[in-house]
């Protein structure tokens, strides 16, 4: 029997003699190898790659430093309306190592799990696809070796496991989890493949200490879908991006959570394909930002409302405790302005919505408080004003008011940063050519890295995404610029400065007060005619990692490209 070096972390699975598998972290090299000898196991293997995964059986984790966990892509049903069940994919997930809690459902039907871990953990995840097409687990936001970051080349075929085995590196955050697969990504997302991985903070971290007391953790999946009328889900891939019908939240549509006189620490991610939201309360009060995607800001920010775009992840306060039973909080994405031609059905890319009401648990509301329908309406700030959907019902004013109360351009934070004074060590043109969006003129080749996309270990860079809108010329008597919103794996990185070339400007003033910079990101909004320099680090791993465009369509269809990081 030989025992690996401890110091590697790695996991040993054991074959007991009496039949099943058993799992067994291994952090420390004798107390392994007695509980094997005592046991009277055999290591067989170092499960570093693919690998079967574990058969149910007894589990041995040590002192919460490994979380285990089976996962399975499957068909399934899920009550997204009443009526019909619709069918979705999803992961299931059991922990066969590890404290239990750290694996949680979503607060819906739809979609998740939810995966909680700490930093400097170790996470291994014994992943089986039962899908009829391949698919890989991508870990967003998360540093991670190449092996382990769901690749499109690393695709796991039906019927194929996978062994996904990795430290946390990261600090605490909002992250999740999605298939990567190529070409298919949009298609398996939308189906209902997607989860959060949570890093939670020490609780001693000073920053929690600067929340209020008693703070409640409150995770939304935000997404629009379409369903037909016997509850299917339609989705129909297009280059310039699906839209669905209706907002769901956790797999709720008008979604009220019932929530305690409390202070919460709601984290949102767009978990949508192509759908951008300007989050706001409808109260018209400020939004208290406190954490992006890579987890609390040093300081809460302030905005009147805040834009998110597809993959990005937001941490808002919903401070209730001074609230009434019954009263309730809405969460609304305001009207803005958008000129992509990304026709939604019903729901066009900038028309208003609702997201989710949080409701005071106690007494009803007074006055019925408790209904709101879609909105369905393009407020006067867009390019579809006087298109009036389905919501004749909802309260009066309630979004316009909001429009109104955007700050002029002078006052905006964003707008501060306007000079190109900052080198970029790479350019990335955001450019729509012969129809489809590219990066710098390429499309995805899964075998591919240019000499521009070879990044070295260690070094500090600066990236500057560049939406250069729509060429003149489209024959559509108008200018389409569509927002994208850039992605990069391995890293996080600093917006480090905004540039706007002042075309679409029009556009931009609806949304330039919602742009949250003060956090680690590694997902970022870039509006047409704007350049977004970021700063990151490619430390930790070297290998072929993607850099490509979070509207799923656009990144199926090409927007995406590989970078590698050499010694
Ligand atoms: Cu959330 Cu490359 O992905
Ligand atoms: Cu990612
Ligand atoms: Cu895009």
């Amino acid at each position: 029997m030989t025992i690996p070096d401890p110091s590697r972390r790695r996991f040993l699975r054991l074959t007991a003699l009496g039949g099943g598998a058993t799992f067994v972290a291994a952090r420390r090299g004798p107390s392994l190898a007695a509980r094997a000898r005592r046991a009277g196991e055999r290591a067989d293997a170092i499960v570093d790659g693919p690998a079967a995964a574990p058969d149910g059986a007894s589990v041995v984790a040590a002192q919460d430093e490994i979380l285990e966990l089976a996962m399975a892509a499957v068909v399934d049903r899920a009550q997204l309306r009443p009526g019909e069940p619709t069918t979705v994919w999803r992961y299931q997930a059991s922990v066969t190592a590890g404290d239990p809690a750290r694996l949680q459902a979503v607060d819906g039907p739809f979609p998740g799990p939810i995966i909680r871990v700490r930093q400097g953990m170790r996470l291994r995840v014994a992943f089986t696809n039962h899908l009829r097409e391949d698919t890989t687990v991508h870990w967003h936001g998360l540093n991670v070796p190449a092996a382990m970051d769901g690749h499109p080349s690393a695709a796991v075929a039906p019927g194929a496991a996978y062994a996904y085995d990795f430290e946390v590196r990261n600090p605490p955050g909002t992250y999740w989890f999605h298939p990567h697969p190529h070409g298919r990504t949009g298609a398996q997302v939308y189906r209902g493949l997607a989860g959060l991985l949570i890093v939670d903070e020490a609780p001693d971290d000073p920053r929690l200490a600067a929340l209020p007391a008693g703070l409640r953790d409150l995770p939304l999946i935000v997404q629009d879908r379409t369903l037909d009328d016997v509850n299917a889900l339609v989705y129909t891939q297009s280059v310039m991006g699906f839209l669905g019908d209706d907002i769901f939240v956790n797999g709720r549509e008008r979604a009220v959570v019932d929530v305690e006189r409390a202070a919460y620490r709601v984290r949102v991610l767009n978990g949508s394909n192509h759908r951008i939201l300007k989050l706001g309360w409808r109260d018209g009060g400020r939004v208290t930002v406190v954490g992006t995607d890579g987890g609390l800001l040093d300081a809460p920010a302030l905005r009147p409302y805040v834009m998110l775009g597809p993959g990005e992840r937001i941490e808002l306060l919903a401070d209730l405790r001074a609230l009434p039973p019954g009263a309730e909080r809405a969460l609304d994405s305001l009207a803005f302005r958008d000129d992509s031609m990304a026709m939604g059905a019903r729901l066009p890319q900038g028309a208003a919505a609702q997201v989710v009401t949080l409701r005071v648990r106690g007494a009803p509301s007074p006055g019925g408080g408790r209904a709101w329908l879609p909105i369905g309406f393009v407020g006067r700030g867009g390019g579809r004003a006087g298109v009036v959907g389905r919501g004749e019902d909802r309260p009066a004013g309630a979004v316009d008011d909001r429009l109104a109360a955007d700050r002029p351009a002078a006052a905006r934070p964003s707008a501060a940063h306007r000079a190109d004074t900052i080198p970029a060590d790479r350019t990335i043109a955001l450019r729509l050519q012969n129809g489809i969006f590219t990066l710098n003129g390429r499309t995805y080749d899964m075998d591919a890295v240019a000499d521009d996309e070879i990044v070295r270990l260690g070094a500090e860079e600066v990236w500057a995404f560049v939406n250069e809108g729509a060429q003149a010329g489209m024959g559509m008597g108008m200018m389409m610029a569509g927002a994208h919103v850039m992605h990069v794996h391995l890293v996080r990185f600093r917006v480090v400065e905004r540039g706007h070339d002042g075309r679409f400007a029009a556009a931009y003033a609806t949304v330039a007060d919602g742009l949250v910079d003060e956090g680690w990101k590694d997902t970022v909004l870039v509006m047409p005619g704007e350049t977004v320099k970021v700063r990151a680090t490619f430390g930790d791993f070297t290998g072929t990692y993607l850099y490509h465009c979070h509207m799923l369509e656009h990144e199926d269809q090409g927007m995406m490209r590989n970078f590698r990081v050499d010694p």
